[in-house]
């Protein structure tokens, strides 16, 4: 049984729970009831510390016996360009060890960016183009960036709808993902606020006292692309799970 306060904003269901494992616990058993409702459930997957625990709870023996994910797709959120597809940091070898070979996700069932194509717009459009040709993503987890991002969606004067090149800000390249390895990144590719807006429920997860902050702006309700977050505003379906750390005074349990 866990402990939490849910708390109804408008749209913006948020969830305060008591600490990062919590938090986790309670992501994980949200996509685990999603995946008993839809077995062929298609997930987009940030990467970063915020869900990893999530994901080594999804991919605990008894999901992998169960086979409960046999049917289920995964899109991968956003990807670190110009390293190669097994460098340590990418979110690509990060989410195939944490998720995609525990649960068996083949090829079949995965969609993903390739970190080091030649040709990054190509490799953009070449992942809207899938995208279209498959039913909307009907649960994507995000995390909260530093700086108000969602995947490698940066504030800027506007944002784009679709799968994009993106420019990484000084705070994003500081991720500590990054230091997993010494080449210097160009650049993100990342799914971009259509694509993630058209998922049918998103979950964003915010732990820590370093996001606070980030979370309270968030629950301003003020929409704006200098904080790309924001805009999960327009959504009607979106959960946010926090743990107490991250709970910015008003909604304390
Ligand atoms: C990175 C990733 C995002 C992630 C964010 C938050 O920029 N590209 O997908 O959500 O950071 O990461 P963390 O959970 O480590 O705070």
């Amino acid at each position: 049984m866990h402990s939490c306060t849910v708390i109804g904003l408008s749209d913006m269901k948020i969830i305060v729970t008591t600490n990062h494992e919590e938090l986790s616990q309670r992501a994980a058993d949200l996509v685990v009831d999603a995946v008993r409702a839809k077995p062929n459930l298609t997930l987009c997957l940030a990467t970063g510390s915020t869900p990893t625990r999530t994901y080594e709870l999804l991919a605990a023996p008894k999901n992998v016996k169960s086979d409960q994910f046999a049917q289920v797709s995964i899109i991968k959120l956003d990807e670190w360009g110009g390293l190669a597809m097994d460098d340590p940091a990418t979110c690509e070898v990060y989410l195939q060890q944490h998720i995609c070979q525990p649960l068996g996700i083949n090829s079949e069932r995965y969609l993903a960016f390739q970190s080091d194509s030649p040709t990054p717009e190509e490799e953009c459009l070449r992942i809207q183009k899938a995208l279209e040709k498959v039913d909307p993503i009907d649960l994507c987890i995000l995390g909260l960036g530093a700086n108000g991002h969602l995947g490698f969606n940066e504030p800027a004067e506007w944002l784009n709808p679709f799968p994009h090149v993106a420019t990484l800000t000084q705070s994003t390249l500081q991720h500590p993902m990054t230091q997993q390895t010494d080449v210097a990144i160009p650049y993100g590719l990342t799914l971009g606020m259509a694509n993630i807006l058209q998922a049918r429920q998103i979950l964003l997860l915010v732990n820590g006292r370093h996001k606070r902050m980030l979370l309270e702006k968030l629950l301003a309700s003020r929409i704006t692309t200098g904080f790309p977050a924001s805009f999960l505003w327009l959504h009607p379906n979106v959960t946010v799970i926090c743990d107490q750390e991250a709970n910015p005074g008003g909604h304390v349990r």
